[in-house]
């Protein structure tokens, strides 16, 4: 397996071998996850993968979400990004679908604002956009910080809402029913890499508060943080090509989709897995006392 550097400290191309081999051989998964771990954003090149396979491949990094309610694919192991209406034609811009892409292309991290927050996510462009998705680096944006700094965000809680990112761009977007699917979650706002010890600041477009800071103050602080991790030149952009997977490690980083012109489709599948103990999901729940305060 040889390992291509992409983008600026991390993302990596992973050549000479199939997705198919990771869920056979403990071999070829072992030195996955040491790039996934070191790395953070996995590009495979000329795969040729059916969901099954791709489900397969995502099920070797642990249990896979079930979709929730309000997307494609809901009750499925699979979230469909789609432009395609019914009819077979890329929807207007004014529909649900394509705000719903809008909403995509805000920094964030997948599922931060579900009660156990996703290890990674794994993406499949089956009709490729003509734009690619760009990634930041949370974990080196972390290590960017003054320590003093660093020292504190590691002792801080976000609260992520899935109703606050949908509602920048329109009021409605979050129907009641995922409202109340989705009551806000509290997480750490560093999350600490079991495996080497790296922290990396969990934020992201979900996240609109501060615990126990003033509203405004911790929404300050976001956005201060939030520039920090997209600063100029610190991004990975993916130029899709057919037959690519990309994955990548929530914990570490934040990704957009970029904007691409409304006539031109679009249709992804992703499959999300959940975070456990292992990949340090413990560390990011508050402690009884802390959330009681
Ligand atoms: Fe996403």
């Amino acid at each position: 397996m040889e390992i291509i550097s992409l983008g600026p400290g991390f993302a990596v191309e992973l050549r000479g071998m199939k997705v198919a081999e990771v869920a056979s051989d403990a071999s070829v998964y072992s030195a996955v996850r040491a790039a996934f771990e070191q790395h953070s954003v996995l590009v495979f090149r000329n795969q040729e993968v059916d969901d099954d396979t791709q489900l397969t491949f995502s099920r070797c990094f642990g249990r896979p979400e079930v979709t929730k309610v309000g997307s494609q694919g809901t009750g499925t192991h699979f979230v469909i990004l789609s432009t395609i209406g019914e009819d077979g034609k890329v929807v207007p811009a004014d529909h649900r679908l394509a705000l719903r892409n809008r909403t995509n292309q805000l920094w964030h991290t997948d599922s931060s604002f579900k009660k156990i927050p996703a290890l990674t996510s794994v993406l499949l462009a089956r009709i490729i956009p003509a734009r690619g998705g760009e990634f930041v680096s949370t974990r080196l944006a972390f290590e960017r910080l003054e320590p003093r700094l660093r020292a504190k965000l590691e002792n801080s809680f976000a609260w992520h809402d899935y109703a606050h990112s949908r509602g920048q761009i329109a009021p409605d977007l979050a129907s009641p029913e995922e409202r109340a699917a989705l009551p806000p979650q509290c997480g750490r706002l560093v999350w600490k890499n079991p495996v080497n010890d790296r922290g990396a600041l969990y934020l992201a477009s979900h996240a609109y508060a501060i615990e126990g800071m003033e509203l405004t103050t911790g929404k300050k602080l976001l956005d201060e943080l939030m520039k920090a991790a997209t600063a100029p030149g610190t991004s990975y952009v993916h130029s899709w090509r057919s037959g690519d997977i990309v994955m990548w490690d929530n914990r570490a980083t934040m990704h957009r989709g970029r904007p691409w012109p409304a006539h031109e489709a679009r249709l992804m599948v992703r499959t999300t897995i959940s975070a456990t103990a292992v990949d340090g999901l413990e560390t990011m729940r508050p402690s009884t006392q802390q959330a009681a305060e």
